[in-house]
């Protein structure tokens, strides 16, 4: 999860993103008037209980990011005095869903919202910086992009998914039966096979000129930047608020689970929610999916621990903690093994984390000044002078 919140962090500053925090309890409203009341989101996977103010407002623990950072930005009047904001949040998620591999009901998000940006261009930016994302973790991922239309286009697509949802009515779930009115974007969702879902209308047909321009803009910046992408026309996203682009990016060897990072642009939702007409665009990364991608992949860092002290006896116990600090200052990644274990077994544990060496103190070497240095791998042991200890480990060149 460090790895990939950091490798997250690390790029924030080249693209001018900075950080917002925002409440993970919010009221119940906010999530319906923006995640929608349709969505699953918000009809089944809230947690949400009545507070013990007088008015017992219903609040809920924030199921997604987005919502509490557009609250956040109208409230600061950003909307009208500087709309144009970029901003990236960490932080615990809930949602009451089945847990399984991949799915739980906290996870952590890592997401990113821009605001003020209507042009195609933006949604470019935001798709190479999930790409850079995953090139600095070495994670081979796949991209898809679609666009959904706007408010002059999907009434049109919206239709002609009800009317095929109305022919093909024995073929589908009981989900999408009652979908078919109050969402049929998401009869695309559906666990119906692939088959009847490539007889489905595709979005990318009804596009209006508008929205069709903004996607070929969006298509032709990525192949300038040389981004590999699929166009998915059957992508939806299960959330209410998207318009326009909407992206996943799925890893290899998470089974069910193998959406890592999605998103899309939002252009009605400030309004919407009580602001200025303000577009808006961003994703979320799910940071527990990424690390197991990163587990799959085999791209996990090792521990970069330097050394482990191993003390013996009371008198070495205060000697290795002044040691640890000395070292620790020189830079180096120092571990203190517990007084409580035996040699042997603390130079098992040292292996184990993959300490590239012990460095073992007892009362004689305590009283000559040196200190017994194991290079675990190799197996060898020397003694060298406490006062030459971190030059012999720099030395030897690090992990
Ligand atoms: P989302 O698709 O609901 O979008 O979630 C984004 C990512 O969070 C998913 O692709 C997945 O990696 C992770 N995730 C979602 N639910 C779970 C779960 N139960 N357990 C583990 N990981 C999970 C959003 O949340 C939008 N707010 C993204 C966005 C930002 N769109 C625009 N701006």
């Amino acid at each position: 999860m460090l790895q990939a919140e950091s490798a997250a962090r690390a790029l924030m500053p080249r693209y001018g993103v900075g950080e917002i925090r925002v409440p993970a309890l919010e009221r119940i409203q906010l999530y319906q008037r923006s995640t929608g009341e349709t969505s699953d989101v918000v009809e089944k996977q809230m947690y949400t209980f009545s507070d013990r103010d007088e008015a017992e407002t219903v609040v809920a623990l924030r199921p997604e990011g987005t919502p509490g950072v557009v609250r956040a930005y109208i409230e600061a009047g950003l909307d009208r005095s500087d709309p144009e904001q970029r901003f990236f949040y960490s932080g615990p998620m809930f949602r009451r869903e089945r847990p399984q591999k991949g799915r739980y009901r906290q996870f952590y998000q890592f997401g990113v919202e821009v605001f003020g940006r209507a042009d195609a261009a933006c949604d470019a930016e935001l798709l190479i910086m999930i790409n850079d994302y995953c090139k600095a973790l070495r994670l081979s991922a796949r991209m898809e992009i679609n666009s959904i239309g706007d408010a002059t286009c999907r009434p049109a697509f919206r239709e002609a998914l009800v009317k095929w949802g109305r022919e093909h009515w024995d073929e589908l779930c009981e989900d999408c039966h009652n979908r078919i009115d109050r969402n049929p974007l998401r009869l695309l969702d559906c666990k119906i096979d692939a088959k009847l879902a490539a007889s489905a209308p595709n979005s990318l047909d009804y596009l209006c000129d508008d929205c069709r321009a903004h996607f070929d803009t969006v298509r032709g910046t990525l192949d300038a930047a040389g981004v590999e992408y699929q166009v998915n026309p059957r992508l939806v996203r299960g959330l209410d608020y998207y318009t326009r682009t909407a992206f996943e990016i799925m890893a290899e060897g998470l089974g069910a689970q193998s959406t890592i990072i999605a998103g899309g642009r939002y252009d009605g939702l400030v309004e919407a929610m009580g602001g200025a007409a303000v577009p808006g665009i961003g994703f979320a990364i799910g940071l527990e999916r990424v690390a197991l991608a990163l587990e799959a992949a085999e791209l996990i860092d090792g521990t970069s621990i330097d050394a482990v002290i191993i003390a013996l006896g009371d008198a070495a116990v205060r000697q290795a903690a002044k040691l640890a600090h000395d070292l620790r200052d020189a830079g180096l990644a120092v571990e203190m093994a517990s007084a409580l274990r035996k040699l042997r077994a603390s130079l098992s544990r040292a292996n184990k984390i993959g300490a590239r060496y012990a460095i073992i103190i007892g009362e004689d070497e305590m009283a000559r000044g040196v200190v017994q240095l194991r290079d675990l791998a190799q197996s060898t042991q020397r003694q060298v002078a406490v006062g030459e200890l971190s030059d012999a480990i720099v030395g030897a060149g690090r992990n």
